[in-house]
């Protein structure tokens, strides 16, 4: 098998999606990919079946990448901040392995996003120090010294303003006007309050890049202005596609190089 094309899935609080991932080009190979909502609660038993049912849909009987939102190592997942707790300790790998039939490599879902970003989007060609930062239900972070991924740093989980930082700045806490949403904060409010974080992040890291992902960064036109950071910092280029396309080129990595 060439490894060309990559199965890369990606495990979010509100919805699984998957595609198939061409490696060379970093895109994936089918114009829709395939969402299905996360079974709610998120069971290790419940969420395997997604996932089968969505390499059924591509025939997919090769590798699969997959994101899970939580920390994981060697496909085995130690925290579930946003996720049943059941998952705690489980061999997220083997599980897959087992109910699917396919070979696994699973992976934190904002070190998927920022590989994706580092090999064919925002931080392609950055040297030095990279932080990719995913703002969702919670925050996602991963780390890059010259390409070179440091895995599960969690930023969203250091203290912050008497909390852990995602619990103050986590997207999920901005209104959403397209649901006629009127509870949350206004977007300036939270783009304050994601400034505050990264001149924090900054100080501790001092990076030469900061890239924000996640849903909110298609946004990132109406909250720019209130971030003065003298690091740059640059919206992701990959979208909601990143977790998708990461997971794979680091699948791709593991089992064909
Ligand atoms: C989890 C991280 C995850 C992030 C984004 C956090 O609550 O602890 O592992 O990357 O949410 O999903």
């Amino acid at each position: 098998m060439s490894g060309d094309v990559v199965m890369g899935i990606d495990i979010g609080g509100s919805g699984i999606k998957g595609a198939p991932v061409h490696i060379p080009t970093a895109n994936m190979t089918v114009a829709k990919r395939m969402r299905i909502p996360t079974p709610q609660p998120s069971t290790p038993e419940a969420v395997a079946e997604v996932i089968e049912q969505i390499l059924d849909h591509f025939s997919w009987e090769g590798p699969v990448g997959c994101t899970f939102p939580a920390i994981v190592r060697r496909g085995v997942v130690l925290s579930a901040a946003n996720v049943s707790d059941a998952w705690i300790g489980i061999d997220a790998e083997a599980v897959f392995a087992r109910t699917t039939g396919r070979e696994f490599h699973v992976l934190n879902d904002a070190d998927a996003a920022g590989i994706a970003e580092v090999d064919a989007g925002a931080a392609r060609g950055v040297n030095g120090v990279v932080v990719m930062l995913t703002f969702g239900t919670g925050i996602g972070s991963a780390v890059f010294l010259d390409g070179a991924l440091v895995p599960n740093t969690e930023f969203g989980h250091l203290e912050f303003k008497g909390d852990i930082a995602e619990r103050y700045a986590a997207a999920r806490l901005v209104e959403d006007k397209s649901l006629g949403e009127e509870e949350g904060l206004e977007i300036d409010v939270w783009a304050a309050r994601v400034n505050e974080y990264l001149h924090y992040l900054d100080r501790i890291f001092s990076p030469d890049l900061f890239v924000i992902g996640g849903g909110i960064s298609k946004e990132f036109d109406q909250f720019s202005q209130y971030i003065d950071t003298q690091v740059r910092v640059v919206p992701a280029e990959l979208r909601n596609n990143a977790g998708i396309v990461g997971a794979a080129l680091a699948a791709q990595r593991r089992f064909f190089q």
